[in-house]
């Protein structure tokens, strides 16, 4: 099989506010385990599909000197209302990257691989990687119920389907495809924890939700809100998750 090319980008930049408040981080044992093949004290790190920047910001807050970049103006204008000391954000699609060869010591992607997994777009990451630097897929996959849930009641109101983006979706082989080398997959199974309000926030921060008309995303909110108040405990909702990592060497 070859890579497929997928043209959509996931259209986030309307979500970009509230991107920023409804998504977590990545967590600290995902960033460990890439920190355990780092040598460098300030590895310069290119984060693409960096959104409005959580995880790039956690990179530069462990020493990374960071370039963010995103094909979303919108999703860079949010990273940058939240910049720091350490990172600079651009707005680059993946298919052309406006740095040179062996620019980074590292490549990240955090939750955004599955947009741009063309052959064109795997190159660019790995030629301006430096020879035998890492690259880092990370992506969270939900397990159980709790998005079943959710997107059932995006359905009710949208007039076209969820995108299957990630149909036929193989990171280890798009990797190797484009010339990566001793590629490792591991899993951290972790939950995510929200309020309601925060809940509410990261539904609203999903891809889906901008496939529900403007006209019925009040009635959306209120179902929305039942399916909340349904799961939560203690006013708590649980989301269970897989961290699926890839990591490859130029
Ligand atoms: C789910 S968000 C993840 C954002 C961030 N990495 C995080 O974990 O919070 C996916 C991001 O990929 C970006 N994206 C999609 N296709 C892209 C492409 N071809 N080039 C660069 N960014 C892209 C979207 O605009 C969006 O900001």
């Amino acid at each position: 099989m070859t890579t497929q090319k997928f043209s959509s980008t996931g259209n986030f930049g309307k979500l970009a506010d509230q991107y920023k408040v409804g998504r977590k981080g990545v967590p600290e044992e995902v960033l460990d385990y890439l920190w355990s093949h780092i040598k460098k004290s300030k590895p310069m790190i290119l984060d693409v599909g960096c959104g409005t920047g959580l995880p790039s910001r956690q990179l530069a807050g462990r020493g990374a000197l960071v370039t963010g970049t995103d094909i979303s103006p919108e999703m860079i204008r949010a990273a940058k209302e939240n910049s720091q000391e350490n990172i600079s954000y651009l707005v680059a699609s993946t298919q052309a990257l406006p740095f040179p060869d062996e620019s980074f010591d590292i490549v990240t992607s955090f939750s955004a691989f599955h947009w741009f997994t063309d052959t064109k777009s795997t190159k660019e990451m790995k030629w301006v990687l430096k020879p035998g630097g890492p690259i880092f897929i990370v992506n969270k996959n939900d397990i159980g119920d709790f998005s079943q849930g959710y997107r059932s009641i995006f359905r009710q109101y949208m007039t076209e389907d969820l995108p299957r983006i990630k149909n036929g979706y193989s990171p280890d082989q798009i990797l190797q495809e484009a010339g990566f080398g001793d590629i490792k997959r591991t899993v951290f199974p972790v939950s995510e924890f929200f309020t309601i309000e925060q809940v509410m926030d990261y539904f609203q921060s999903v891809s889906g939700w901008n496939l529900v008309p403007p006209e019925s995303k009040k009635e959306a909110l209120e179902l929305l809100k039942e399916y909340a108040h349904g799961r939560a405990e203690n006013g708590v909702v649980e989301r269970k998750l897989e961290i699926i990592t890839q990591l490859g060497f130029r």
